[in-house]
């Protein structure tokens, strides 16, 4: 028997764990993207790109497709495709498993300013000049507009469109993982005193935490939202495990 598991992925452990779910072969894994990235990296397995059109098009989707097994493996700042996931599953009746990336936590010499949403990040940033680094993805940087007295280094995997209408911004198109000498190197030659991040977690994109530690600089981290309590893993191995239990209770087969 086939047991056909649709992933909500956009990130690189989605990629992951979509390849190592299709080793088996009574697996059939589905890749679902939003479609904001112009060119994404190769996926390994079956894609389908674009919206459901809310929770009950992905609940007639998961019916339509006969889906066994719901994987929500989007980024932690991806709130509403995961609510709607949650609930999309209990409509249909399909489990639901998510993959949580832990996130990363202060130590020693971190200088945070912990915030709710992009627009308390650019109002946090204060209101004398500074040099801002926006690593926060392209999505949500127009809330910047409303601190205009900073100059800005905004870095994207796309380009922001439109510009800011802010007088001095420059932008920097870049895929991670991101080393941390090289984001020591540019935060130096940039001369940044602040940066604006999300707490993605994971090692790929932690490389300007450690350089702004050694450097002395202040990050304004935006909070994580609020995702739905659904049954999860931490790590691609072990919800690859939970997937291969849940069809396989007794012996799991090397997934
Ligand atoms: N937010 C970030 O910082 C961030 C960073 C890196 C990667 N990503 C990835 O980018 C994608 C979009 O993020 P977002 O912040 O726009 O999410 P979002 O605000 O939670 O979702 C907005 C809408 O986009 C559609 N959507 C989102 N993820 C989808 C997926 N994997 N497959 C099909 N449709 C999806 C859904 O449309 P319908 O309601 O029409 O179904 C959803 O309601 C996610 O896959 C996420 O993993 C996000």
């Amino acid at each position: 028997m086939t047991h056909r598991i649709l992933i909500l992925g956009g990130t690189t452990e989605a990629r992951q764990l979509a390849g190592k779910l299709a080793r088996r072969e009574d697996f059939s894994v589905t890749l679902s993207l939003a479609g904001r990235t112009e060119s994404p990296v190769s996926q390994g397995v079956p894609v389908r790109v674009g919206g459901f059109g809310g929770a009950d098009g992905l609940a007639a989707y998961l019916r339509e497709e006969r889906v066994n097994l719901l994987i929500d493996a989007t980024h932690p700042y991806a709130a509403r495709i995961s609510a709607n996931a949650a609930e999309a599953a209990r409509q249909a009746g399909v489990p639901i498993f998510a993959l949580r990336r832990p996130g990363w936590v202060p130590v020693a010499g971190d200088r945070w300013a912990l915030v709710d949403g992009v627009a308390e990040a650019a109002r946090a940033l204060g209101a004398a000049p500074r040099r801002v680094f926006l690593a926060i993805g392209r999505q949500e940087a127009g809330a910047f507009e409303a601190a205009p007295q900073h100059r800005y280094l905004i870095r994207s995997v796309d380009p922001v469109e439109p510009k800011l209408a802010v007088p001095d911004a420059l932008y920097l198109l870049a895929r991670g993982p991101f080393p941390e000498a090289d984001e020591r190197a540019l935060l130096e030659q940039h001369g940044i005193d602040a940066i604006v991040s999300k707490n993605s977690g994971g090692e790929a994109t932690y490389g300007k935490i450690t350089a702004a530690r050694a450097l002395g600089i202040d990050v304004v981290m935006v909070r994580r939202p609020a995702l739905p309590d659904v049954p999860s893993a931490e790590t691609v191995d072990a919800l690859a495990a939970m997937a291969g239990h849940l069809f396989d209770p007794v012996a799991e087969r090397g997934v």
